[in-house]
């Protein structure tokens, strides 16, 4: 090599080097919105029977801790904070454990049963949405008192915000024995005022200081253990509930949609689709070409229905290894499903914010 391609070489890798280093710090937290997909402890510090802080859940996360994670394990906003190399967990608001210095890297506001419509929270009394923007007002004003007003300002425009919600309205609420919402709108109806919600929410916290935002769609939710034990009780076989499956992909087009106009209509915002439907469908379907060896009962317990207080450390019929699982729990994926979910949206969906 000559002098003048050494040169500029070294010159180039300087400014590569450069180019690498700001783009790293591009997110300088990871802040969540949502429910039991996301919530990673804020379900400990409510009265709700929807908890998950004993084992033994967590007994494959930091020191065997149960820390009300609906998982094994970790869950996405932890997998995608490390991977944006921050914290490799984002704490819990409500846990004393954790103060605002923990949270000026990460925060998650999310509640294991919530909704975006209010009547979803209600039914198993958990933290409804407009609860998790009033933290985050609470949370914006402690950033600014902790940093000052400009680095606070900073980290609220450059944070990533994961909003993983939807799937309680459908589950929970619309399509359960005694809800009001199904006698007052159509399948229809219901998804249009899911919809509206979900874009008042995602304009709010833009109004709040946000740009950068991932809204997750639903998981094929009729495969869900517990709905698959529903539908073979009901006499409709042991398969997958696929008028749920159908709900999750119409409405998940609408929020393709949905996202296009707020990218259109808000000045510097950038909201991205995490869909993991089709992931989450093939782990399912062909769990042995990931590495999973069971998709249609979860780890714990029978696998067909235990979930929370359900999922009792002394049933001798929970698994030894969750990661030869593709759901821990009735309603929710192992860590191992976590990893490979997050994995593939770092390097589809948010790499662009690397
Ligand atoms: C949900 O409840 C809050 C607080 O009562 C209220 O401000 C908000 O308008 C309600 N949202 C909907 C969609 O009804």
């Amino acid at each position: 090599m000559s002098y003048t391609t050494t040169f500029i070489t070294i010159v180039l890798s300087q400014f590569l080097l450069q180019v690498a280093t700001t783009l790293a710090s591009k997110v300088p937290a990871i802040i969540v919105f949502g429910d039991s997909s996301v919530d990673s402890g804020n379900n400990n510090q409510i009265a709700t029977v929807l908890k998950s802080n004993f084992e033994p859940y967590g007994r494959d996360f930091y020191n065997r801790k149960p820390t009300g994670r609906f998982c094994n394990g970790r869950i996405p906003p932890d997998f995608i904070s490390e991977g944006f190399g921050l914290r490799p967990f984002v704490p819990a608001y409500l846990d004393g454990e954790y103060s605002i210095a923990d949270f000026a890297q990460g925060v998650c506001f999310a509640s294991a049963g919530t909704g975006y419509d209010n009547a979803t929270s209600d039914v198993l009394r958990v933290i409804p949405l407009w609860k998790e923007l009033e933290y985050f007002k609470e949370y914006q004003m402690k950033l600014r008192a902790y940093a000052g007003r400009k680095k606070a300002n900073y980290i609220i425009r450059e944070a990533l915000y994961l909003v993983s919600i939807g799937t309680n309205d459908f589950l929970e609420n619309y399509y359960s024995i005694q809800s009001p919402r199904s006698s007052q709108y159509t399948e229809e109806q219901f998804q249009d005022f899911i919809l509206r919600l979900a874009q008042n929410f995602v304009t709010q916290i833009y109004h709040m200081g946000a740009r950068k935002i991932s809204l997750t769609g639903l998981p094929p939710m009729g495969c869900l253990p517990l709905e698959r034990t529903t539908n073979y009780v009901s006499g409709n076989g042991d398969g997958c509930n696929e008028k749920y499956n159908n709900v999750a992909k119409h409405f998940n087009v609408m929020l393709v949609n949905l996202i296009q106009r707020l990218n259109n209509e808000l000045p510097g915002i950038r909201v991205v689709f995490s869909d993991a439907y089709d992931l989450l469908l093939q782990m399912i379907t062909k769990p042995s070409s990931f590495g999973f060896q069971v998709a249609s009962v979860a780890c714990c317990g029978t696998g067909l229905f235990e979930m929370g207080y359900l999922c009792d450390k002394l049933s001798p019929l929970t698994c030894t290894d969750a990661s030869k699982f593709v759901f821990w729990d009735a309603f929710h994926v192992t860590d191992k499903t976590n990893q490979i979910i997050s994995d593939f949206l770092m390097k589809y969906v948010f790499a662009q914010f690397l």
